[in-house]
């Protein structure tokens, strides 16, 4: 790269506020899953926004790309840059100050640094709840949560990142800032300019601040194992919750055995909370803000209902904060036991929930006919239709000619899936895996508006080149 241009970056931040040494930029060209990784001549760090529409500018009159970044946490390849080493990383993880909490208006206006975990916090802090929820929140930045419109374990009760965000604070492809920072649940003044630049991916433009939405804090939670048939049972429990608790259903995760037996055998700490095993558990959790209801004896009821109609076999409800903690950390536990799996294939799909059922069973038949040596772990927020429909190696001797056979088994999960008018990417993005399907499957009118938006927003294509939305498009 220009050593002029590099020179100019870093005097934009100071020494504060860029890592060039081989060491310092590793953890930032590879991904959480070891899948991908890329080079970057230089990693800035900005600490204003101001700092973030300097370096964007210097970089679109030079034509550099640009990677955003947040906790590095995404699944997909978003952020991290190609092998070029012609593009720059620039991560939000700087600007991590809360700027303002209002109590009565319920929002937290917070910079695209701050880490979920502490988003919550602060929000618990003032009485409120923050309610996006995944496993990753100790090192996902709200940046990142926003960019990838992430999902996680809430979305039943209270949406995708997209639900929470009444304003955005973007700097645009050029380095003009947009400062969309409203508070408001009501503004019909011409176009929603913020969806423009979440679940995008950082390729419009790069968040550095938003306006979130708070809710009451839950003061009466239940959270339950239960164990049962299959998919079908759990759908019809969760109606039965849902119903009886008057949709006070916040978390619905399911767990095949296959997915359950990996991590209690790949992260031995987790235990069965059953002694027996049964094909399928969910964890569930209810909550309400009205203290001292009876939320606890209506799921009681419901569940006790379900075993006498068989749909369960086994329910535990968790007595203690700790007892329910350990059940999460099971499900939560799950991306990572899957990592360490012979030949791991991860999907993230989602089908409209009542098709759940008959989903999993053609995906089932499908590779067990045409891919014997694969194994199927699925696992995920059944109550919102997404599964992570995931694989690995029936025998670990299997791993590498199952992972040379990785398209196959992508069309066989996706394919089913788009047919039962689902998606092939519910809640990670598209990044730089699922390059190949966006061809495949996106309808040509919606790839050419996406073109459309591209080319009238980043006319250089300089944010997050090749990422979402192929270069070839954009001719
Ligand atoms: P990064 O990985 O840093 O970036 C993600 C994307 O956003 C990239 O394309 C990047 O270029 C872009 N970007 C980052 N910051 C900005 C910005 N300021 N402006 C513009 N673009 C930007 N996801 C779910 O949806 N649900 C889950 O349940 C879930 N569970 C997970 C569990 C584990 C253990 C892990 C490792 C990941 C999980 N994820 C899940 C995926 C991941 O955590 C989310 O996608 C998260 O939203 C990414 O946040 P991040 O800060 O790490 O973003
Ligand atoms: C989960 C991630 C993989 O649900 O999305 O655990
Ligand atoms: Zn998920």
């Amino acid at each position: 790269m220009n050593p002029a241009v590099l020179e100019q970056l870093k005097a934009i931040t100071g020494p504060a506020g860029w890592l060039t040494g081989a060491h310092d930029v590793a953890p930032y060209v590879r991904d959480w899953r070891n899948k991908w990784s890329g080079a970057a001549p230089i990693v800035m760090r900005p600490a204003t926004v101001e700092e973030v529409a300097a370096i964007v500018s210097t970089c679109a009159d030079a034509e550099i790309g640009i990677v955003p970044q947040a906790g590095n946490t995404g699944l997909v390849g978003g952020g991290i840059p190609d092998n070029s080493g012609q593009e720059v990383i620039l991560s939000v993880n700087r600007m991590t100050r809360v700027r303002a909490i209002d109590p009565q208006n319920n929002t937290i206006t917070v910079e695209a640094g701050c880490i979920l975990q502490d988003v919550q916090e602060a929000a618990r802090g003032a009485g409120r709840l923050y309610p996006l929820s995944l496993a990753a929140e100790g090192s996902c930045r709200i940046g990142g949560t926003l960019s990838t419109n992430a999902g996680g374990t809430n979305v039943l009760r209270y949406g995708n990142a997209r639900d929470h965000v009444l304003g955005l604070e973007v700097v645009l492809a050029d380095g003009r800032i947009w400062n969309g920072l409203r508070g408001l649940r009501k503004d019909n003044t011409g176009y929603d300019l913020k969806q423009l630049f979440l679940g995008t991916e950082g390729t419009l433009g790069i968040i550095t601040a938003a306006v979130l939405k708070l809710w009451p804090l839950p003061r009466d939670e239940v959270t339950a194992w239960l164990g049962l048939a299959g998919p079908r049972e759990a759908l019809a429990m969760l109606q039965r919750l849902q119903d009886g608790t008057g949709g006070q259903v916040t978390g619905f995760e399911y767990m095949a055995a296959s997915a359950l037996e990996m991590t209690f055998s790949q992260l031995p700490a987790n235990r069965s909370p059953f002694s027996k095993e049964h094909p399928a558990c969910v964890l569930m959790e209810a909550a309400s803000s009205t203290p001292d209801g009876d939320l606890r004896r209506v799921v009681e009821d419901e569940l006790a209902k379900g075993l006498d109609e068989g749909l369960l076999a086994d329910a535990i409800i968790a007595e203690s904060t700790a007892q329910a903690r350990a059940f999460w950390q099971i499900r939560e536990d799950m991306p990572q036991a899957q990592t360490m799996m012979s030949g791991s294939i991860s999907h993230d799909v989602a089908v409209p929930a009542g098709s759940i059922a008959d989903y999993l069973d053609q995906v089932s038949e499908q590779i067990a006919a045409r891919v014997p040596e694969a194994r199927i772990i699925p696992y995920g927020h059944l109550g919102d239709g997404n599964m992570h429909v995931n694989l690995c190696a029936v025998s670990p001797a299997d791993g590498a000619a199952l992972l040379s056979r990785a398209d196959d088994v992508n069309d066989i999960v996706e394919s089913l899936a788009v047919a039962f008018g689902g998606s092939f990417s519910a809640e990670h993005g598209v990044g730089r895996l699922r390059m190949r399907q966006m061809d495949a499957y996106k309808d040509a009118t919606e790839l050419g508006l996406m073109a459309t938006l591209k080319r009238s927003l980043d006319p250089a294509n300089t944010l997050n080149p090749g990422k979402v939305i192929a270069p070839d498009r954009l001719e």
